[in-house]
């Protein structure tokens, strides 16, 4: 508790939730003492040439700042080349999905676990030089922007005037007019709930900063997904039916009745809410696009069952576990273990790892099996080989 007060700015978790969260920005000056970062910019630059983690490099003109053909973007993956044709000032390296690299990310992420999972998005790196950034934007997502190594000044402004720079390839505000703002050091932390315009500028050459971002998925993107979910499951295959069928004149159009029979056919649909819990937590729990998992080397279940017991287990960096009352979805998939293994796989879920002394027969009998896969499939990894 005391270290989510400093992160929070002297407020409980709960305290913030009700007056910031989702509301108004919050400076939390020294959010992380003595926090220096968790990578230096090479390696960061090593990561964008050789990983399948999201990168862009961004550079811009700051003579033609305010046109569309001053910025340009690069999706990575980079190679060195990229890095050294680059100008001393004004580019900035991003890259997201840093918890699935680092664990350090992962354990940053996991002081924000008074948020759920399922809200948390990923932990993106940037590095900048002196003058760099993505220039004045806003974010649909909240974010917690926390300052590792260099300086970084934050504008912040709660204009209505959302207007775009015509062509630029990033979405930059043409008419960004500053409110507020600061210059953040090692450790400060800036939150931002949505649609703040913000405007974060490197102000030396070692600008480090760490975005803790989170999701909200679109009501539209949810409601398509929710029905595939449903048409697999329990949807009926339902025809359309039209004894009552008048002679039409014209043929050609699609009439008022056929939409009433539509409409009923909608209405007849049978999804519950009971079905949402599952289906968000099996939504929350499906990787990203460019996550990969490694399976592990094969063991019997015989040696598995023995090395669990004096290893214990870590989830992989890219595994995502969610659960609701009693049923549980690794990476997009339903758990089939038994109700009696609920208590480990609540530990699993929520601490990403189960220490050794959970791991001994019988506590963890139940488990076995499931667990077994899990660690075939390279979801799981004996802790030793925490990746
Ligand atoms: C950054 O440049 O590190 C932060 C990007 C942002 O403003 O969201
Ligand atoms: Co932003």
């Amino acid at each position: 508790m005391q270290q989510a007060l400093t992160l929070l700015n002297g407020l409980t978790p709960a305290e913030f939730m009700a007056e910031y969260w989702q509301k108004k920005p919050l400076l939390i000056r020294g959010a992380m003492p003595g926090f220096e970062g968790l990578l230096d910019p090479e390696t960061l630059a090593g990561i964008a040439c050789d990983s399948e983690v999201p990168a862009r490099l961004i550079q811009f003109d700051p003579a033609r700042a305010q046109h569309g053909d001053g910025w340009q973007v690069r999706q990575g993956p980079f190679d060195d080349e990229d890095f050294t044709a680059l100008p001393a000032q004004h580019w900035t390296l991003l890259v997201q999905g840093m918890n699935h690299i680092l664990p350090e990310a992962q354990a940053l992420l996991s002081q924000f676990n008074f948020i759920p999972t399922a809200r948390l998005d990923d932990v993106m790196v940037s590095y900048a030089p002196t003058g760099g950034g993505v220039g004045p934007h806003i974010d649909s997502y909240d974010v917690f922007l926390l300052q590792g190594a260099g300086k970084r000044r934050w504008r912040i402004s709660q204009q209505t005037d959302l207007r775009l720079i015509p062509d630029a390839p990033l979405r930059i505000l043409s008419h960004f007019v500053s409110e507020q703002e600061w210059v953040l050091e090692p450790g400060d932390m800036l939150y931002l709930p949505p649609n703040v315009a913000h405007w974060g500028i490197a102000e030396d050459d070692d600008c480090m900063t760490y975005s803790i971002g989170f999701r909200a998925p679109a009501a539209r993107e949810l409601a398509v997904e929710f029905l595939e979910a449903c048409r697999q499951d329990s949807l009926p295959d339902e025809l359309y039916r039209d004894p009552q069928l008048q002679p039409v004149a014209d043929a050609a159009a699609v009439d008022a009745d056929m939409v009433d029979n539509v409409a009923a056919m909608l209405r007849r649909l049978p999804w519950q809410t009971e079905q949402l819990g599952p289906f968000l937590a099996k939504y929350f729990s499906e990787p990203k696009a460019y996550v990969v998992f490694s399976p592990n080397r094969k063991l019997s279940l015989d040696k598995f069952t023995q090395r669990v017991a004096q290893h214990g287990v870590v989830m992989d960096l890219q595994t995502q576990m969610l659960h609701w009352q009693g049923q549980y979805f690794i990476n997009g998939e339903a758990v089939a273990a038994p109700v009696e293994a609920a208590s480990l796989l609540n530990v699993l879920a929520n601490q990403r790892q189960l220490a050794a002394t959970l791991c001994q027969v019988p506590t963890v009998t139940c488990l076995l099996p499931w667990l077994h896969d899990m660690y075939l499939s390279g979801y799981v990894h004996l802790a030793e080989n925490a990746a």
